[in-house]
């Protein structure tokens, strides 16, 4: 079986390309890239290709069986057409498969809200497109949170308004793992599946933080109102609204999901401690 997969200069689609070159081979692996200069390893033929247009796409996924499309970075109404660029080379290069990296969390009128929303309408692009499908819906990854670390230490503490709500979190790794498995396996094609792991509060994050990294923080619980002020002045009002937005849904408890996770891989997800562990060790 032949699989492309695209952003692979990117932190998911090179390890999703890594550990599909584990399981396919590395000469049936291709990746596509935007900037195919960025991407140093893994060492499989990388493609020119942006999601602003379908040709280059349409070159890489000759020959190809499943193609792994993972969601774009742009402004939310632009990820919907470059999206459908990739959809449509998909079909047009005669690919059967197409898996996709969607997003937890429901639709909804905020900045972060319009980031879920164009990712619901690209799974109903995918699933109106008439190609065999799977889908992903991805946690928030814990990794940026703890390359966050140096911050939380200066401020001495986690501060957002999250409150009491959970959050399932997981990690690309674990997403790579859960994403080979839905290319290969064609009984898990025509649905949606939240790839999640445990849920926790910010002050059980905040735990494994002066765990594992010797640390002495607290967490401080903000209004909604009060993180975006503090968002907005640290990452501007488009960002901080974003991050903000992040949080509000996790003080609603809109990120704590049942998982679909052992489904798609055969085993549970990591939890939150081996999740910490592996990344010290890493
Ligand atoms: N679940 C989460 O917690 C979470 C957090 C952040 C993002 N995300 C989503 O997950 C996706 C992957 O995350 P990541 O960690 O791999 O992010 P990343 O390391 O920042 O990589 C983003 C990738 O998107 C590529 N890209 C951006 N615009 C493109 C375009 N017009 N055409 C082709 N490629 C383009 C970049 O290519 P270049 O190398 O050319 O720039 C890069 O390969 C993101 O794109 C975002 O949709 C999820």
């Amino acid at each position: 079986m032949k699989v492309a997969i695209t952003s692979v200069s990117g932190q998911l689609g090179s390890a999703i390309a890594k550990r599909a070159i584990e399981e396919f081979g590395k000469k049936n692996v291709a990746g596509t890239a935007r900037t195919p200069e960025k991407v140093k390893e893994p060492e499989i033929a990388v493609f020119k290709a942006d999601y602003n247009e379908k040709d280059g796409f349409l070159n890489a996924f000759q020959g190809i069986d499943a193609v792994l499309l993972v969601s774009g970075m742009d402004a939310p109404d632009k990820r919907i057409g470059q999206h459908k660029n990739v959809i449509n080379a998909a079909k047009e290069a005669g690919v059967k498969k197409i898996v996709y990296t969607s997003i937890i969390g429901k639709k909804g009128e905020s900045t972060f809200d319009a980031i879920v929303n164009s990712n619901r309408q690209t799974e109903e692009d995918i699933k109106n497109s008439g190609l065999n499908y799977a889908i992903g819906r991805n946690g928030l990854y814990i990794e940026p949170d703890i390359e966050y670390l140096d911050n939380y230490v200066k401020d001495g503490k986690i501060s957002n308004c999250a409150g009491d709500g959970k959050c399932s979190y997981t990690s690309r790794d674990e997403l790579a793992i859960a994403y080979v498995s839905l290319l290969k396996n064609d009984s898990l094609n025509g649905k949606v599946y939240n790839l999640v792991g445990e849920a926790i509060t910010q002050t059980e994050l905040t735990g494994y933080f002066n765990k594992y990294f010797d640390t002495n923080l607290v967490y401080e619980s903000l209004t909604p109102e009060e993180y975006l002020k503090v968002q907005q002045k640290i990452n501007g009002e488009f960002l901080g609204s974003v991050i903000a937005g992040i949080y509000k849904k996790i003080r609603n408890n809109e990120f704590n999901l049942e998982s679909n996770y052992e489904k798609v891989v055969g085993r549970k997800h990591k939890t939150v401690a081996e999740l910490f562990s592996d990344y010290k060790n890493n």
